[in-house]
């Protein structure tokens, strides 16, 4: 049928027909109308502004509004926005004890989920998710306090003090702050490395209904509370094939070393002993535009920290121009994805790969949040309800414990 469309809804009613679709390779969960992809020409869009223009002209909290309302805000509309999610930073003091509940050794990722979820043991007002208003209040309070816990948690598991967060700052300056400011150095902010940051943020914002959107989406369908809903997506993201990947990257770098043994490496790949990390995508047959963007961004930061020579930097490169020119990889239409600049650049700003999973959640909590709105909005919001195919045993009598 090509790229045609079939409402299977309409052909279940008449004939009880339903489709098998392990990985939902082939069907539409929803209908959304906040990002748009076209993989084959690797264009992504937030509300129909391509993520080129927003990486290039925006920022991440107007990125959030964008998101979350479907227009870019006024200039009036954005100071609001910025004040009120500035204003709502601070956690309840008491979720500092619940931190002191984890093992010091506890993965950050391990100490989100369980402390976004206890969010809803706070905020009980944000359980009234039929009114608008309480949905809003939800929204921004998520969008505020996931950085100031996703620093909360870098702090605990190193030992360190807890920083507050600070109104003064911008949301991407504040969270550096928070992870790495010390009683006897404040932290300084440098602009270049700050909007790094913030454009890793918008470039991780959203993503349509991949799988930790579509699992809030599902958790959410029964009416389960937001907080509740926003742990279900971190828990989805932490997996290795979701939010993993630019950990892999630089592990692989790693164990290539050097530039000398690039072609021995990809040797390797094409007889399928490992995979090229930070390469290929299930949506994107063609170039992931925020690879581009985020390559340059690597080149920036490393620039700004007179790292520009660095060996895994000149090894990434090395890669994807080996790669872009390898008949294997034009074949199979694999091209860096997202993840492939994305931890060297974390990396340089001094954000350990424990933390990278994590600020992959920080930003992307905004799509989670929004793609959750958009669906309980919605008049005709049904519970999400899979139908398998039962490959089981047939019908068989009860056979008492003494006698199998
Ligand atoms: N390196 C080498 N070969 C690859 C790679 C890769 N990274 N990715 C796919 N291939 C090859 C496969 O071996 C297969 O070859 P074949 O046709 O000879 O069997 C072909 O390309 C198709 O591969 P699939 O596994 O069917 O592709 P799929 O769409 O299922 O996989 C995925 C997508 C999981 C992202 C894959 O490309 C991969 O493992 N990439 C590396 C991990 C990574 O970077 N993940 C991050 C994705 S972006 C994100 O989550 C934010």
């Amino acid at each position: 049928f090509g790229n045609e469309v079939i409402d299977i809804r309409a052909l279940n009613k008449a004939t009880g027909m339903f489709t098998l679709d392990p990985g939902f390779v082939s069907t539409a969960s929803c209908e959304s109308k906040i990002t748009f992809i076209d993989g084959d020409k690797g264009l992504l869009y937030y509300r129909g502004y391509p993520i080129e223009q927003l990486a290039e002209h925006s920022d991440y909290l107007e990125v959030c509004y964008l998101l979350i309302y479907g227009e870019l805000p006024t200039a009036e509309q954005k100071a609001k926005f910025e004040e009120t999610v500035t204003k709502h930073t601070m956690v309840h003091e008491q979720l500092t004890w619940f931190f002191r509940g984890f093992r010091r050794d506890a993965h950050p990722m391990a100490m989100m989920v369980g402390v976004v979820g206890a969010l809803s043991a706070f905020y009980q007002d944000s359980l009234e998710i039929s009114d608008p208003h309480h949905r809003e209040v939800a929204i921004y309070r998520l969008i505020s306090k996931i950085p100031t816990i996703a620093a909360m948690c870098y702090r605990y598991s190193n030992g360190l003090p807890f920083n507050y967060p600070r109104n003064d700052l911008g949301y991407a300056a504040n969270f550096m702050h928070m992870m790495f400011a010390t009683p006897c150095e404040p932290y300084e902010p440098n602009p270049v490395l700050v909007r790094a940051l913030d454009r890793i943020f918008i470039l991780h914002a959203d993503h349509e209904q991949n799988a930790s959107t579509s699992t809030v989406r599902l958790a959410g369908s029964s009416g389960a509370n937001p907080f509740a809903c926003i742990a279900s997506g971190i828990s989805s993201l932490w997996g290795p094939s979701h939010g993993g990947a630019n950990e892999a990257v630089l592990d692989m770098l790693d164990e290539i070393g050097d530039v000398s043994r690039v072609a021995e490496f990809m040797e390797g790949v094409k007889q399928k002993k490992y995979r090229l990390m930070g390469f290929g995508h299930r949506v994107y047959r063609n170039m992931d535009p925020r690879a581009s963007i985020m390559k340059q961004t690597c080149y920036e930061v490393l620039t700004e920290l007179g790292l520009q020579d660095s060996p895994k930097f000149k090894l990434a490169m090395e890669l994807e121009q080996i790669a872009l020119n390898d008949p294997y990889f034009v074949e199979r239409k694999l091209y860096p994805n997202v993840d492939f600049y994305s931890g060297i650049v974390l990396s340089a700003l001094g954000i350990p790969v424990s933390m990278f999973t994590v600020i992959f959640a920080l930003s992307r909590t905004v799509g989670w949040i929004s793609h959750w709105n958009e669906m309980i909005s919605d008049p005709n919001q049904k519970i999400g309800r899979p139908r398998q195919l039962y490959t089981g045993a047939a019908r068989r009598d009860f056979v008492a414990t003494d006698k199998r």
